[in-house]
């Protein structure tokens, strides 16, 4: 982007492929990192004159337009962080649109509706999705791509876009991509990872590239209980994906083989039911040994020996990268186990990275100040995929 402001901007109008996917709830964004995340590079393009048009996705709407997906929330608040009016369309490529970018002023912003309203953005078919393209390229007269959160995505935006315009990558996309060459090229050691989320199935190709890389690999959240019937432990009620114990058990093995400390909860907090989110009702908690997990009772948290256990290994760890919550840590009574692993990362004196939307999110919710942590990404799974070397097509697209 510096080449390209360096070139003059003034009056040209440049297409921002922005990551505004914020979670919502009852129409409010509660959390507006990744909006804040996007500013220097819209600051910088409209400072320097530039017609700014900022597009992203929103949730994971049915290709045709849903109010409940609408990024109206998140171009409200984006001008509230610019302190400058930000023209909305209520549509992507049509009569809207196009009257929104005709009426920037140089130095003014317009934020396009959900990318995702439109078949074409993430079809397969690479006819729909490149006439698609066509539409979004007819807005603009350059392409900044810094949505990190969706460059691995090969989707109309992100992919097949820039190759229609003079492409430049903005400066999130920029700092993301120097954090996380940091854990992929010579790693400072002790590198530990600690690993969390519902589902192991999104981790594996994670694991089985830290497998490789960490060593040390700490597991929490949903995720936890497969591994602990890989372990042959009964788990009662908790989140189960039985099709992956097989998976868990070869990971168990490798991670003995290499020589790689694998470390799993010794203690959870269970009950009876799910807590209920909206009420935040106390849920009245017990805490039992991981591998005593009664046959009616769900595990929802790490427990208080695990949060001294996680902390010890990471107390002497150089890097660390965290990816997903210990528990539900949307209820009070469940939030330990992620403020435990936040706390052992500040205190420690490792360089730390928090990847992903939801340990992002937790991280800020939880009212820790994210300033004191190395970075947080705003990609989940697209630092995920980084890690495990994968190609992303949305920076594959920028190199171009
Ligand atoms: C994310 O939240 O990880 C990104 O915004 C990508 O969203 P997606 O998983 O719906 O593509």
């Amino acid at each position: 982007i510096d080449e390209l402001l360096a070139a003059g901007v003034e009056g040209k109008r440049v297409f921002v492929r922005a990551d505004l996917n914020v979670p919502l709830a009852d129409g409010a964004i509660t959390d507006d990192g990744r909006i804040r995340a996007v500013l220097p590079t819209v600051e910088a393009l409209a400072g320097a004159g530039a017609k700014v048009v900022v597009a992203s996705h929103l949730g994971r709407p049915k290709g045709a337009p849903d109010p409940a997906f609408s990024l109206l929330p998140a171009a409200e608040r984006l001008g509230e962080l610019l302190g400058a009016p930000v023209a909305f369309a209520e549509d992507t490529t049509g009569p809207a649109a196009q009257a929104a970018v005709d009426g920037l002023q140089p130095g003014q912003v317009a934020v396009i509706e959900n990318l995702r309203f439109n078949p074409g953005e993430t079809s397969k078919d690479d006819t729909e999705r490149g006439e698609f393209a066509d539409r979004l390229a007819a807005l603009a007269d350059v392409y900044v791509g810094d949505g990190f959160g969706a460059v691995h995505r090969g989707h109309a935006s992100v992919l097949d876009l820039p190759a229609r315009l003079p492409h430049y990558a903005g400066y999130l996309i920029g700092a993301e991509v120097e954090v996380l060459q940091k854990l992929t090229e010579d790693v400072k050691r002790p590198y530990a990872v600690v690993l969390g989320g519902a589902k192991v199935s999104d981790k594996l190709g994670v694991i089985d590239h830290l497998l490789e890389k960490a060593d040390r690999i700490l597991i929490g959240g949903g995720m936890a209980y497969t591994f602990l019937k890989a372990q042959g432990h009964e788990v009662g009620k908790s989140l189960l994906q039985e099709d992956q114990v097989p998976a868990c058990r070869d990971y168990l093995d490798r991670a003995k083989e290499r020589g790689v400390e694998f470390v799993l909860p010794v203690d959870v907090l269970v009950a009876p039911d799910f807590p209920d989110l909206k009420t935040k009702a106390p849920a009245h908690p017990t805490t039992v040994p991981a591998d005593a997990i009664p046959a009616d009772e769900e595990g929802l948290d790490i427990g208080p020996k695990t949060q001294e256990l996680y902390a010890a290994k990471l107390a002497d760890a150089a890097t660390v990268f965290w990816n997903g919550p210990m528990g539900v840590f949307e209820h009070p009574d469940y939030a330990g186990g992620t403020k435990a692993v936040a706390r052992a990362l500040l205190d420690s004196p490792a360089f730390t990275v928090v990847g992903g939307g939801d340990s992002a999110a937790a991280v800020r919710l939880l009212g820790f100040d994210e300033n004191a942590f190395g970075h947080i990404s705003t990609g989940g799974g697209a630092s995920l995929e980084y890690l495990e070397g994968k190609t992303l097509p949305g920076l594959a697209a920028l190199k171009d």
